[in-house]
């Protein structure tokens, strides 16, 4: 038995944090785990994030948006994630196939159909076991991220933009207007409604301990079929 769990949400929502903090807990009982992330987690795939993501190619029309996502995923299901299910383990990852459609479908306007086939290309029909969605309203996120990405020394709560360099990435898609992050955030809850045994939606203004026990609260009971580290060896 394997478990692929994912997380989805606007900006800033925490996804990052709470992946990273389920990763450690499961690491550090001995679980075989990864953690990734997309558009990402293979070489290929983080070279194709740095086009897809870059903010100066604002030329990209929405195909090639769409197309290069499908390329990076395809990639990263194939190279990385099915592998290491097949061998039992468990792939945390932060953002999977449910942000093309929230983000390129309902913020974006493309056909969800079309999108959905693309994405069974690109996944060989492979889908998460439990999907985590941090909710928060888009400027909360959006706010969030700035925040984090602001520096000290060119830090300014009145400016319009967030600093260029920053430990947080600010990248061609945050920088699009809130009614479109909006539209990606009512977006992720008609997905939910369509799938709710996947989803588990969460409040993402909890605290970051909170919610890390909400999800340790979920994913525990799952454990019982996946070996712990020791036992592959033995
Ligand atoms: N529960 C929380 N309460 C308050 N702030 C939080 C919480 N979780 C994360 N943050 C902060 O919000 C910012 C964004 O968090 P994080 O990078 O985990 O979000 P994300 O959903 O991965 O964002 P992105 O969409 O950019 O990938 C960080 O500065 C982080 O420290
Ligand atoms: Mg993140």
């Amino acid at each position: 038995m394997s478990l692929f769990i994912t997380f989805e949400g606007p900006e800033g929502s925490g996804k990052s944090t709470q992946a990273r903090r389920l990763y450690e807990r499961l690491a550090a009982a001995s679980y075989p785990v990864i953690v990734t992330r997309e558009p990402g987690g293979t070489p290929i795939s983080d070279l194709i994030r740095r086009i897809v993501l870059d903010l100066q190619h604002s030329e990209m029309v929405s195909t090639t948006e769409t197309l290069l996502f499908s390329a990076a995923r395809a990639q990263h299901v194939a190279e990385r994630i099915q592998p290491y299910l097949a061998l039992g383990g468990i792939v945390v990852c932060d953002r999977f196939a449910d942000s093309m459609l929230a983000y390129q479908g309902f913020g974006s306007g493309q056909d969800l159909d079309e999108l959905r086939t693309l994405t069974r290309i690109a996944t060989g029909g492979l889908r998460p076991d439990i999907t985590f969605y941090l909710d928060l309203p888009a400027q909360e996120g959006l706010d969030r991220k700035r925040k984090a990405a602001q520096r000290p020394s060119n830090a300014s709560p009145l400016s319009p933009r967030p600093p260029e360099a920053g430990p947080q990435e600010w990248n061609r898609l945050d920088a699009r207007d809130l009614a479109y992050h909006e539209r990606v955030r009512s977006g992720f809850l008609e997905l939910v409604k369509l799938e709710p045994e996947r989803w588990q939606v969460l409040d993402a203004h909890l605290s970051m301990d909170e919610l890390s026990a909400r999800i340790w609260h979920v994913i525990e009971p799952r454990l019982s079929g996946i070996r712990p580290l020791e036992d592959h060896t033995a």
